[in-house]
């Protein structure tokens, strides 16, 4: 079959962000829960000429230009948000409009594409149906680009707040790709009906249920990563050695960051899971102190397992200690922290979040000076509604052209930080198009919306 996956990666984060400390002491929050309890340090905030489908725009040019692609190039251009601006006309048809600025009116008229939609587990989607229209070389020779782009904002005051963020990628989707070349066969998906995180028509924040989106989370995370072991080992892609698990065979994970402390929770359920059969478990209890705490809960449900007080205490007591034993830190070194680095600084991109962490993966790692040719990176997607994904790729000898030159500071450029109150103005959409905080050059911006044609949206580059 052929190797299709990632052959480059570019990003584009808005040039303003709101501190944490900033934040905490206008909303009366120790700063140490958002720097240690939940990883936050620094939340993008888009400036008010700023949208969703420019910040798209903006990472897609980036990529063509860096890569000198023509749009004859390109077959297709999906871009996957839960940040629409419209209910019908697709996201993807405004990047068109404002590339065909740069390369000529009618110039990506071949191109296919759509606007992909489930929460944060759309962009993961959008790139496995691309991969797989290469796969099947229905492609006419060309490459796809999969962008994510997304601003995560939460009602003023509400939990959700210190979890937001904002930003685009752009990822070029081709055969022999120079990053990583996705497993056929084994990626696996899980769906069910969900209230945890949801948007009903014409609200600009989502209704969230917080510590129950956690759960959620994990939970539909897990089970994709079942079935990802059952296709792995069954089609022979990870063979298991005595007393080993599929995770063992994974050298790099990346998981859906909605906040950079929910990576590291994620990978502890992922390895309770996985280790709890085997002899290793022994030694971690010794060290743990105690059992290992079950539910007496009958239900099964989220709601019911959230209820039962003493077994939630019990089980974050006992998964702290879990991440104490130094197996679970050397897993967690070796496999996730690179991934919290953009994380911490930039929050939650709802689509881009995941691909973002695997960006800042291949950078520090590649800083740390560590080989990466070969390596089986584990991707674990999740969206809200809720579904989950779970897929692998392997990275190609080729990545260092890449990855050498990948430098998240410069990329993400000079940034302003806010001060509360014109972030106040910002959230409440009281600053308008036309008076931005900062004006912009070499980007596409917002310059009017609506006017004498309802809905309509005009973009420019700005010099
Ligand atoms: P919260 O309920 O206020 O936080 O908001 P908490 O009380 O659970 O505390 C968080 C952590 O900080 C805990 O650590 C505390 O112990 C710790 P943990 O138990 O995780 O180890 N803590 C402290 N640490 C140090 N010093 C202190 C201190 N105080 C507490 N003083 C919540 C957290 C995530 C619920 C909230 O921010 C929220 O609702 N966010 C939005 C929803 C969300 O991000 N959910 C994540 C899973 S769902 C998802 O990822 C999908 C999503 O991206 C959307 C999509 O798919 O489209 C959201």
């Amino acid at each position: 079959m052929k190797k299709v996956g990632i052959d480059d990666i570019s990003i584009y984060v808005p040039p303003l962000y709101l501190d944490y400390k900033d934040f905490a002491e206008a909303r009366h929050l120790d700063p140490a829960k958002l720097e240690h309890g939940l990883g936050v340090k620094q939340m993008a905030i888009t400036d008010s000429d700023q949208d969703p489908a420019c910040m798209a725009a903006n990472a897609c040019l980036r990529l063509l230009e860096k890569n000198d692609l023509k749009p004859s190039d390109i077959g297709r251009i999906y871009l996957a948000t839960e940040s629409s601006i419209d209910e019908s006309k697709a996201m993807n048809s405004y990047v068109i409009g404002m590339l065909e600025q740069i390369y000529g009116d009618g110039s990506f008229s071949h191109c296919g594409g759509i606007e992909c939609k489930f929460a944060c587990v759309s962009g993961s989607y959008a790139i496995y149906d691309n991969t797989n229209w290469i796969r099947a070389m229905e492609n006419d020779n060309k490459a796809a680009i999969v962008i994510v782009s997304d601003v995560a904002k939460y009602e003023m005051g509400s939990s959700g707040e210190y979890t937001q963020g904002a930003g685009a990628l752009a990822m070029l989707i081709k055969e022999d790709p120079r990053i990583i070349s996705f497993d056929p066969k084994v990626t696996s998906t899980v769906i069910r009906n969900e209230y945890d995180f949801y948007r009903p028509f014409a609200r600009k924040t989502p209704i969230v249920n917080g510590q129950y989106s956690n759960l959620a989370y994990l939970i539909q995370v897990k089970k994709a990563m079942m079935e990802y072991e059952r296709k792995s080992l069954e089609s022979g892609l990870i063979k298991l050695g005595k007393d080993e698990c599929v995770l063992d065979h994974i050298d790099l994970i990346a998981v859906h960051l909605p906040y950079a402390k929910m990576g590291k929770n994620a990978l502890a359920y992922l390895l309770r899971h996985e280790w709890r059969n085997l002899s290793r478990w022994k030694e971690i209890i010794s060290l743990i102190g105690m059992d290992e705490p079950k539910t007496t809960d009958n239900l099964g449900t989220i709601e019911s397992i959230l209820e039962d007080t003493e077994f939630m205490n019990k089980d974050k007591e006992f998964n702290k200690r879990f991440m104490e034993t130094p197996h679970y830190k050397r897993e967690f070194v070796n496999k996730l922290e690179s991934s919290l680095i953009a994380s911490s600084i930039i929050g939650n991109l709802y689509t881009g979040s995941l691909y973002m962490g695997f960006r800042s993966e291949l950078e520090y790692e590649y800083k740390k000076g560590r080989d990466l040719a070969g390596l089986r990176v584990g991707f674990a997607s999740y969206g809200s509604g809720a579904s989950a994904m779970v897929f692998s790729g392997v990275i190609s000898d080729e990545y260092k052209e890449v990855v050498k030159i990948m430098n998240l500071e410069n990329e993400i450029g000079k940034r302003r930080r806010l001060s509360v109150e014109e972030y106040v103005h910002l959230h409440k959409d009281w600053r308008s198009i036309d008076e931005p905080i900062i004006s912009k050059h070499n980007e596409f911006v917002l310059i009017k919306v609506g006017g004498s044609r309802e809905g309509f949206r005009e973009y420019i580059y700005s010099n």
